[in-house]
């Protein structure tokens, strides 16, 4: 049985980054080494480096006043890395709480320093995204979650700031172009739309290094990695490949307008399809709707688990959704085939006509 693989992350890769990836696991480029075997710093490395960094500089249209870094730890590290190296203690940083991952941020950011949330939208289990917000006049910078992968919502226009824009863009980073100079800073894991997990993506402004006098642990510091070069320690050699080999997959099918005409058509026919069921239902703000996540809910919560059932017995992988939340949710990364979305919207419409 062919399988669909929805998963929210770690999700579906392009078919031909895992053949490419399982062969240098063997053999990497002839050398007679297995990828999992070369050194950092050998030139072997250091080419897929710069091809990874040079992609996403192209990728993002980006010029040599941005530094793109490969770096452990996850998302999550991030929470901590960017409180730790831009807002000095007693100093207010805003943060939108648009979702669970949002709200993390924002509470590890309070670990280091004021943090005022200017938007939360918890009182609608967060079904929506605040759009208008005050900031307050002494805020270092303004951080947003570019698409919440467990809610299902999606900034569709960025908030306009007079202040460093920093942006967690794990869900949706790569899927569609954006004016990525709009922001100051841009952190992503990989395992969704960028490669295999184990590595984060952190896109960094110059510019806004170097403000606070807070000594900062060396593995956590942003412009000792600059300086470095992503290779102050040893790094996940294996994910970076993966990402690189990823980012040229994007770039050879198109790059990011192809993303967004690929992940439109996949998203449209899928909430078309939950629109014109009534056994389906979802809380989202319409205008907010993720082009990455769909989150929605049976109407009957007892046909919640037979439906789940079917998916899994016709090959839906991934499509439970977040602990915390329930119902369903269908992550359409760049990597997931238009016709996976469609058999899975063939099964929404074949069950709503067994269960109405
Ligand atoms: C938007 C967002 N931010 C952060 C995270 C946490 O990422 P990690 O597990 O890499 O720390 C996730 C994970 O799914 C996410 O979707």
């Amino acid at each position: 049985m062919k399988l669909h693989n929805f998963n929210s992350g770690p999700s579906i890769l392009p078919q031909p980054v895992l053949e490419e990836a399982a062969k240098a696991i063997l053999n990497f480029n002839d050398t007679g080494l297995s990828i999992l075997e070369i050194g950092h710093r050998t030139p072997w490395f250091q080419d897929i480096l710069n091809e990874a960094v040079s992609s996403v500089k192209q990728l993002m249209q980006l010029d040599d006043s941005y530094e793109v870094l490969f770096l452990h730890g996850g998302a999550t590290t991030q929470f901590m890395q960017v409180p730790m190296n831009l807002l000095d203690d007693g100093e207010t940083a805003a943060y939108c709480d648009n979702g669970i991952w949002g709200s993390k941020a924002s509470k590890e950011a309070a670990l280091f320093g004021n943090v005022v949330v200017v938007a939360d939208t918890s009182d609608k289990k967060h079904s929506y995204i605040q759009k208008h917000f005050d900031i307050p006049e002494n805020a270092r910078y303004l951080h947003i979650t570019s698409n919440n992968t467990v809610e299902g919502t999606q900034w569709h226009q960025y908030p306009d700031t007079n202040i460093p824009l920093i942006a967690d863009m794990s869900s949706d980073i790569f899927s569609r172009p954006v004016d990525f100079k709009k922001f100051s800073l841009i952190y992503a894991g990989a395992q969704k739309n960028m490669g295999a997990a184990g590595v984060n993506l952190v896109v960094i402004k110059k510019d806004i290094l170097g403000k606070i006098k807070r000594k900062i642990p060396t593995i956590m510091n942003y412009q000792k990695h600059i300086e470095a070069g992503s290779l102050m320690n040893t790094p996940p050699v294996f994910a970076v490949y993966v990402s690189m080999l990823t980012l040229r997959w994007i770039i050879a099918e198109g790059g990011l307008a192809e993303m967004e005409k690929r992940s439109t058509e996949k998203a449209d026919l899928l909430y078309h399809t939950l629109d014109s069921l009534p056994v389906f239902t979802s809380p989202i703000a319409k205008e907010d709707r993720s082009q990455m996540n769909a989150v929605f809910f049976l109407s009957n919560p007892e046909l919640e688990a037979p439906f789940l059932e079917r998916c899994k017995k016709e090959g839906m992988i991934g499509v439970k959704g977040y602990r915390t939340v329930g119902g369903v949710r269908v992550s359409m990364y760049n990597a997931l085939p238009l016709s996976s979305v469609q058999i899975f919207c063939n099964l929404m419409k074949d069950f709503a006509l067994k269960n109405s």
